[in-house]
């Protein structure tokens, strides 16, 4: 009911014109205005959009001083921005839905056309973002969402955006609720969802919505924009340091970024010692002694020096297994006894993800192996 007495007077007035010009390109000016008090009171990304230009920005974290501004300065998903900039320049924007793993650019993208579409000072009320620090259950959606997408801003044409960062989050109930706001507002209004699981939005939703998959960034990407920041604070970077970031991030812009800010700030040159060091993670020559003493010594010592080790470098036993899994992979044992091994690292794996005790876990892993080690002298 009450949905409906907003409406009414609200949306008659100052339709968008359909044939009407279409939006010139602006970037956002340089020029800082004061924030709404909408603005202020959102607390999102956007109401930080003038504090986010690189100039000036010194204490800021890389991933935000080097958050791309434009659509232009993202590294990836061509395709994807190519389709969303002709669509913000014939002023068709459908309601969009990005998904994909974390920090592969979706925020960016969409605060990267908000600021396309809008003037700095429209920010405050043409764009509503709420992230997962807001609430996320239906009062949100029948509070602030249905009465900003209800009313008209008299000085603009053209529609307002609601950026929904991590939907995911949002209850059942208010993606429910927001199914029919959604379709009711169309003409006034574009949502913009973004999430890191399709599966969590709810059919009806996703079918209201463009949707487009952010993929993780391949290396090729990663390297040259990696480059650029690395160029702009002047850090010093070997190539394998670069290599091992590369793999560490696996796809993750922000993570690499992390990385590569962290590693230089802790030891000032960026190997990929350093790289390993940082970020916990065991390296290449741990490894291969690991699976030394679980191949060549009884299982006592091979268990004290693991432990040793393990603490000296503050490894976890997820990161020992992972790597050690890809060795398996590797490693020329007969098909009978390799896949025995894949299903005792599997199992190892999953009870550490239930939380059990690493030293067992650790004391299991060493066991497989050397019951491998049996198998293969005795075939042999
Ligand atoms: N395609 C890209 N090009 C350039 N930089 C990128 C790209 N993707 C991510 N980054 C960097 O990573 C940081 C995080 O990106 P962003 O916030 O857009 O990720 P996201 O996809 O929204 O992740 P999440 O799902 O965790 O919210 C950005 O500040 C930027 O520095
Ligand atoms: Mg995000």
């Amino acid at each position: 009911m009450a949905l409906d007495a907003r409406n009414l007077g609200t949306r008659s007035r100052d339709l968008p014109d359909p044939a009407g010009p279409a939006r010139p390109l602006r970037p956002a000016p340089p020029r800082r205005s004061r924030r709404s008090r909408r603005s202020r009171a959102l607390g999102g990304a956007l109401a930080r959009l003038p504090d986010m230009a690189p100039a000036g920005s010194a204490n800021l974290p890389w991933v935000e001083k080097y958050r791309p501004q434009a659509l232009s300065e993202l590294v990836s998903h061509r395709d994807i921005l190519s389709t969303v900039q002709r669509f913000i320049s014939e002023d068709r924007l459908p309601h969009l839905l990005l998904y994909g793993p974390p920090g592969t650019g979706k925020t960016s993208t969409i605060l990267a056309c908000a600021r396309q579409l809008y003037r700095e000072r429209e920010f405050g009320s043409m764009v509503l973002e709420l992230n997962a620090s807001d609430d996320r259950g239906i009062d949100i959606v029948r509070g602030p969402i249905l009465s900003f997408a209800s009313t008209r801003t008299i000085f603009k044409k053209g529609f307002k955006l609601v950026i929904l960062d991590e939907a995911d989050a949002m209850t059942q109930d208010a993606q429910n609720a927001l199914r029919r706001v959604i379709e009711k507002f169309t003409e006034n209004t574009r949502f913009c969802l973004i999430c890191n699981y399709l599966s969590k939005i709810i059919p009806a939703l996703q079918s209201r919505c463009t949707r487009f998959r952010f993929g993780p960034l391949t290396p090729e990407l990663m390297v040259p924009r990696l480059q650029h920041v690395i160029q702009e604070e002047g850090v010093d970077v070997t190539e394998d340091g670069m290599k091992a970031l590369v793999t560490l991030s696996s796809g993750d812009m922000r993570r690499a970024l992390n990385i590569l800010q962290s590693t230089s700030m802790a030891f000032g040159k960026v190997t990929e010692e350093n790289v390993y060091t940082c970020t916990g993670h065991p390296l290449k020559s741990d490894i291969t002694n690991i699976l030394d003493w679980m191949l060549n010594q009884d299982f006592s010592t091979a268990y004290r020096k693991i432990m040793e080790l393990k603490t000296l470098k503050g490894l976890a036993l997820q990161d020992i297994l992972t790597e050690i899994h890809l060795f398996v992979h590797r490693v020329d044992f007969p098909p009978s006894i390799r896949i025995q091994l894949l299903i005792k690292l599997a199992d190892i794996e999953y009870r550490l993800a239930a939380g059990t005790s690493e030293k067992i876990q650790l004391s299991s892993l060493i066991a497989a192996f050397q019951v491998t080690r049996d198998l293969v002298v005795a075939e042999a």
